[in-house]
């Protein structure tokens, strides 16, 4: 789910619980350095900042694909490119030689990725084949073949529930993903597995929910909403506006990515979810609340590959990383919104100059 994958855009660029695989506290480091893939991405990008402020030194690779604007991409890495504990390396994942990166690094953070529902069908997919399973294939032989294999942490999606039977989904509810966007990340999933399964690799998984915040990917929801109210323009809903998401305030998602490296046992994969199930038309219409502006809406078709509802269980994060998330859909969207007003200001001034 996040940017900043070695996709090529045009052209170029629940596992079972293993109660055996429980991982050595002391291996886990926290002293080497640790390698971001997808840094320069909206998730990787805070994922990085928080790792600085914690004190260690970060790797960030991103190959800056062309899903969207490269200025974005930049403009998530600003303030970590005066940080000295922080180097990009300009890396595809899909096709670089990935060994010399990994030297020294006792924990991979592997966001790197083609993300998006809506666009991974028809021709779509090559990038996504590309950008999800191949560059995941390449990063875990690169790890394995580390002298001292890394912890493996990676990004999953709740997308890989498709349209669950139950409420709240937990963990171990059967994978039946609507998209072929989640069937490459039932792919990651399964990849990682194999690894883990023949070379021993220590690995933990993450299943994202709709995250949201300042630097959102501009091909999401809020993101699109809010630069559509700003600019007194109606705000597109795909479908009738009834369908749910637990949203996810980014903020939660590293806390929750930081847990899972911390406390995460092998083999599993985790829900990170914001919390609280919303129906798309209330977030619009706190949207509205906080911007204190009218705020139209135009109804579209139904985005292909869209699910009715996602919802977190939060149970096995909650035990196993001690983590919850505790950023409200409120609080969240305002940050997000003062982001976006803050970028506009700053654009609009530029424009003047
Ligand atoms: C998001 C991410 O885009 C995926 O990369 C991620 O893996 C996924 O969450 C997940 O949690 O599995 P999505 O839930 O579709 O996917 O997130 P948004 O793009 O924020 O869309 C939320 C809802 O708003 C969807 O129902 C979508 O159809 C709708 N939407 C989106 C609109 O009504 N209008 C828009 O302009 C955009």
């Amino acid at each position: 789910m996040t940017s900043g994958s070695p996709h090529t855009g045009n052209g170029r660029a629940c596992m079972a619980r293993d109660a055996t695989a429980e991982l050595d506290p002391p291996q886990r480091g926290g002293f080497g350095r640790v390698l971001v893939t997808g840094c320069a991405g909206f998730i990787g990008s805070h994922l990085c900042e928080r790792l600085v402020d914690d004190g260690r030194s970060v790797i960030g690779v991103d190959c800056f694909t062309d899903y969207y604007a490269r200025d974005t991409k930049e403009a998530n890495l600003e303030r970590l490119r005066s940080e000295p504990r922080f180097a990009l390396q300009e890396l595809d994942l899909s096709e670089d030689d990935l060994d010399p990166c990994l030297e020294d690094v006792d924990t991979v953070y592997h966001l790197a990725a083609q993300p998006g529902v809506r666009g991974s069908f028809d021709e779509g997919f090559e990038h996504y084949v590309r950008c999800n399973i191949l560059a995941t294939q390449r990063l875990l032989e690169a790890v394995a073949r580390a002298s001292s294999p890394p912890l493996f942490v990676y990004a999953s999606s709740s997308s890989v529930y498709g349209d669950a039977s139950d409420f709240p989904t937990g963990e171990s509810r059967a994978r039946a993903p609507r998209s072929p966007y989640g069937l490459t990340k039932v792919a990651t999933e399964e990849l990682t597995e194999v690894y883990r399964r023949g070379s021993g690799l220590r690995t933990v998984g993450l299943r994202y929910f709709t995250v949201y915040g300042p630097r959102q990917r501009p091909d999401m929801a809020f993101a699109r909403f809010i630069a559509a109210a700003l600019a007194d323009r109606p705000v597109e809903v795909l479908g009738d506006g009834s369908q749910i998401r637990d949203f996810t305030f980014v903020g939660d998602a590293v806390a929750g990515t930081l847990a899972a490296a911390r406390s995460g046992r092998s083999g599993s994969v985790y829900n990170i979810g914001g919390g609280s199930q919303v129906v798309l038309l209330d977030a619009i219409d706190l949207i509205r609340t906080l911007l204190d502006r009218p705020v139209s809406v135009k109804f579209r078709s139904r985005g292909r590959g869209d699910v009715r509802r996602t919802c977190s269980d939060p149970r096995l994060a909650a035990r196993e990383l001690h983590f919850l998330p505790t950023t409200t859909l409120h609080d969240g969207l305002r940050a997000q919104i003062e982001w976006a007003l803050t970028r506009s200001n700053g654009m609009a001034a530029v424009a003047r100059s």
